[in-house]
């Protein structure tokens, strides 16, 4: 039988999100310091020793891979990358969590590349407000890029939303419309207190996943779907019939870690066994000190499985304990 990687309460790990650069075009409030101090290049993972630890997760039994940033089409030779990765006998699908700002030019190159799905970021369809919250960002861009992707032959889109109170929370209902008006699907996320930011205090802005449900009901009837993806997104459908999906990604309000089938692996090469806790080890030593070489990666894969946390605690209002920022995680 092919080999799996089983961590100590027996989860089965068959999913790696891999980090391709900690840098983004955006800065958006809830993400970035304003001033974020980026890696040194010679810090992050080249574009073959990425290949190489995506080709050892593979061969470890992992079907499926995400691809995440920072903003992952602002690293050079991407779409390159996703063709290695894409061609990897034994994987499954090979996804890829964008902002959606390089899609115009980009839909098309990645899905002859072989990338399987993709999901945007989008948290709000006023042009001033999605300025304020990406703080650099331009939603017509992104808007184009959406409708590339769709054009471009993509399908099961997913919107990703962090919906924060006072700023982007009376637009629910609108963003509704737009992913049922475009056949998208869509996942509301719960902020996350990774990385220390001053923008906002996010115990005053945090709304639960069940606040926005009770938004979207006042509009339309929901369904609970059975649908389990080993993921943290619980699923909701529309009543009347219509084929867009409602994810909502709760890590505050619903603990997902006893079903966690993931780890991460950061730009600069660090295998996270869990986004809330600092538990980690270094692939980058690994691969640097013996280049090309798969089996030395698999072993340090293997060993690093015993140090996959049981669960995450994320606290509102305590002072922050992961210091990591999200686009150095990877979502
Ligand atoms: N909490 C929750 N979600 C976050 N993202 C980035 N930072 C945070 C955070 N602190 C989201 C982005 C993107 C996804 C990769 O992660 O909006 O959709
Ligand atoms: Fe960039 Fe995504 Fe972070 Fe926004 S959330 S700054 S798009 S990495």
């Amino acid at each position: 039988m092919a080999e799996q990687l089983v961590d100590k309460f027996n989860r089965v790990v068959d999913y790696v999100r891999i980090s391709v650069t900690d840098r983004c075009d955006f800065r958006c409030v809830y993400c970035m310091a304003e001033d974020m101090v980026f890696a040194p290049r010679s810090e992050i993972l080249s574009l073959e020793e990425i290949t190489l630890i995506a080709q050892a997760f593979v061969e470890l039994g992992v079907s499926n891979i995400r691809l995440t940033g920072g903003e992952p089409l602002v690293r050079k030779g991407i779409t390159q990358l996703v063709e290695n990765i894409a061609a990897l006998p034994g994987l499954k699908q090979l996804n890829m969590t964008s902002n959606g700002s390089q899609l115009p030019h980009l839909a098309t190159p990645l899905k002859q590349a072989g990338l399987s799905r993709l999901n945007i970021s989008l948290d709000s369809l006023k042009p001033d407000r999605f300025k304020q919250l990406t703080r650099t960002g331009d939603l017509q861009t992104v808007l184009d890029g959406i409708m590339q992707a769709k054009s471009a032959g993509f399908t099961d889109i997913k919107i990703n939303c962090v919906v924060l109170k006072g700023r982007n929370d009376d637009e629910i209902l609108d963003l509704i419309a737009f992913i049922r008006q475009h056949q998208l699907g869509i996942s509301f996320i719960e902020e996350m207190p990774l990385g220390h930011i001053d923008e906002h205090d996010r115990a005053l802005t945090f709304m639960s996943s069940a606040d926005i449900r009770d938004i979207i009901t006042q509009q339309y009837e929901l369904e609970s779907c059975d649908e389990h993806t080993g993921g943290p997104s619980r699923y909701w459908q529309f009543a009347d019939g219509h084929t867009s999906r409602i994810g909502f990604i709760s890590p505050h309000s619903h603990n997902f870690c006893g079903s966690c089938n993931r780890v991460r692996v950061t730009a600069q090469g660090r295998l996270l066994l869990c986004l809330g806790n600092e538990h980690s080890i270094d692939l980058k030593s690994v691969v640097r000190k013996y280049p090309g070489e798969l089996e030395p990666v698999k072993q340090a894969i293997r060993e690093a499985m015993d140090l996959k946390p049981e669960r995450h605690h994320f606290e509102l209002g305590e002072e922050v304990q992961i210091l990591r920022f999200m686009n150095s995680t990877g979502g």
